[in-house]
């Protein structure tokens, strides 16, 4: 079972929108995929209207089964662990529970009807975020195409390679550092790209040309529905299904990336 954490700890640079269309993208590929959202804001919940009582915070606390905060179904293939903002709380509460940055891995060790376990985080390095972390074996890292962004990711980076130290027995690959938001004609998307190339680490990993600027994801939001629901012939959809061949099949898909890269794409 693949287990991939969705993070940066910028805020608003595509997480949630990768996410949601890895978690769908691989369950409409057959997969049987669970995507559990991390994440106080909720926002995994709100672009797929589902909005079940039972959420993270009562899995993290143990107040019910982890099998009962899972909502089948919410797109075939795909079920979820929603969140609300009572997981804010959460940080005080589990402070002083023992091991509290394994909890979510803890909970989900009968969960193992899955092929992929997709996890969407806060735009922080908090408790919350370090139980993604200590679950998944492969991090995603969404950049949006500007400075803070980049610096985000350099430091949520450097987060992980602390966790690698605390847990040295543990796999925690970077599956992607993904550029979102791209739009090859300003100057500062390639602006971006460049220092996101001078940084050794970043620029093994970066999948190019990455996600494209496009309105359609934020319409699709609105509806509540996914890119390929929305609008399957957008740009957005193109580049989340070319995204979604190189999770599916990450060893086959880096050859054409690097092809594109060295393109000049
Ligand atoms: N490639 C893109 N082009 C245009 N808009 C996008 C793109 N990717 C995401 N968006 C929009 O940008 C907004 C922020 O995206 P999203 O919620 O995925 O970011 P996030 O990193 O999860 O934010 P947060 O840190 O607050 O959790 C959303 O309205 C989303 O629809
Ligand atoms: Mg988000």
């Amino acid at each position: 079972m693949r287990k991939i954490a969705v993070v940066n700890m910028k805020g608003g640079v595509g997480k949630t929108t990768t996410a949601i269309h890895v978690a769908a993208g691989l369950a409409g590929r057959g997969a049987r995929v669970l995507l559990i959202d991390m994440d106080p804001q909720g926002n995994v919940g709100h672009a797929l209207a589902v909005h079940p009582p039972v959420t993270i915070a009562d899995v993290l606390t143990g107040a019910v089964e982890t099998q009962d905060a899972i909502v089948p179904n919410v797109r075939p293939g795909l079920d979820l662990i929603a969140s609300t903002p009572a997981a804010f709380a959460l940080e005080a509460r589990l402070s002083g529970a023992t091991q509290r940055e394994t909890i979510l891995a803890r909970r989900l060790r009968g969960v193992n009807s899955y092929d992929a376990i997709v996890v969407d985080s806060s735009p922080a390095m908090n408790l919350l975020t370090y139980n993604a972390l200590l679950l998944a074996h492969e991090v995603i890292l969404p950049v949006g195409m500007d400075l803070m962004a980049i610096i985000g990711a350099r430091q949520t980076l450097n987060g992980i390679a602390e966790l690698r130290e605390l847990w040295p027995e543990r796999s925690l690959d970077i599956l992607a550092v993904l550029p979102t938001f791209v739009n090859a004609t300003t100057h500062a998307t390639r602006a971006a790209l460049d220092a996101m190339d001078r940084d050794g680490e970043i620029r093994g990993r970066l999948f190019r040309p990455g996600i494209r600027q496009c309105i359609d994801l934020n319409y699709a939001t609105a509806r509540r529905q996914t890119i390929w629901e929305y609008a399957p012939r957008s740009r957005a959809a193109e580049d989340y299904t070319q995204f979604v061949d190189y999770v599916e099949n990450p060893a086959g898909e880096r050859q054409s990336g690097k092809k594109e890269a060295n393109a000049g794409v």
